[in-house]
């Protein structure tokens, strides 16, 4: 079953985390992940995923603007209706926005027509409510969190499109 997780970063922080995920999601039996940053999207991986999930830079408590260019511009190419979508963020600040950017990002994957998903309290500890955020300086420290949250939108994503 191939899932992907799509970045954009300036830095490095958010590909790096990107990274972490698609290793929890391929910790589940069956699952191929690839990771893409926005400018190299292989797009037939996307097209048969049947989860996305998008991660951003929280840039003035947002995402950054390039995320909103690839969501108005080129996301509707790539047939995210009825795959299960989740988002994530790294940010420089602990109250800097990053759940705001993760929400900014939710809203399009919903208009997209994807099933959003994040797991949110049910799941238990760590808790992750909208998506995961990292904080540049303790990106190591957030990693099994992100972990976590790949293994968890990988497991939903075989419950529901199991054959
Ligand atoms: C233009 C700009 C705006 C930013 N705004 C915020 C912000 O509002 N809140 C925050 O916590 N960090 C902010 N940051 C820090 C980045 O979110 C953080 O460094 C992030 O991890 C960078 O990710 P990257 O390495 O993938 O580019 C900003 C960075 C830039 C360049």
């Amino acid at each position: 079953m191939k899932m992907s997780v799509l970045y954009y970063t300036e830095t490095g922080n958010t590909k790096r985390m990107a990274a972490i995920i698609a290793e929890g999601m391929a910790s589940i039996e069956g699952v191929e992940t690839k990771c893409f940053p926005l400018d190299t999207i292989d797009r037939d991986w996307i097209k048969e995923s049947c989860c996305v999930v998008l991660g951003t830079p929280t840039h003035r408590s947002n995402v950054s603007s390039a995320i909103k260019v690839w969501l108005d511009e080129s996301a509707s190419e790539y047939d995210l209706a009825g795959k299960i979508g989740g988002a994530f963020a790294t940010s420089n600040y602990v109250h800097g926005g990053g759940t705001m950017a993760i929400q900014f990002i939710l809203d399009h994957l919903m208009v997209f027509g994807m099933l959003v998903y994040s797991g949110g309290s049910a799941l238990g500890r760590p808790i992750i409510h909208l998506g995961p955020v990292a904080l540049e300086n303790e990106l190591e420290k957030t990693e099994d969190i992100f972990r976590t949250y790949g293994r968890r939108m990988a497991a939903k994503a075989v419950e529901v499109f199991k054959r």
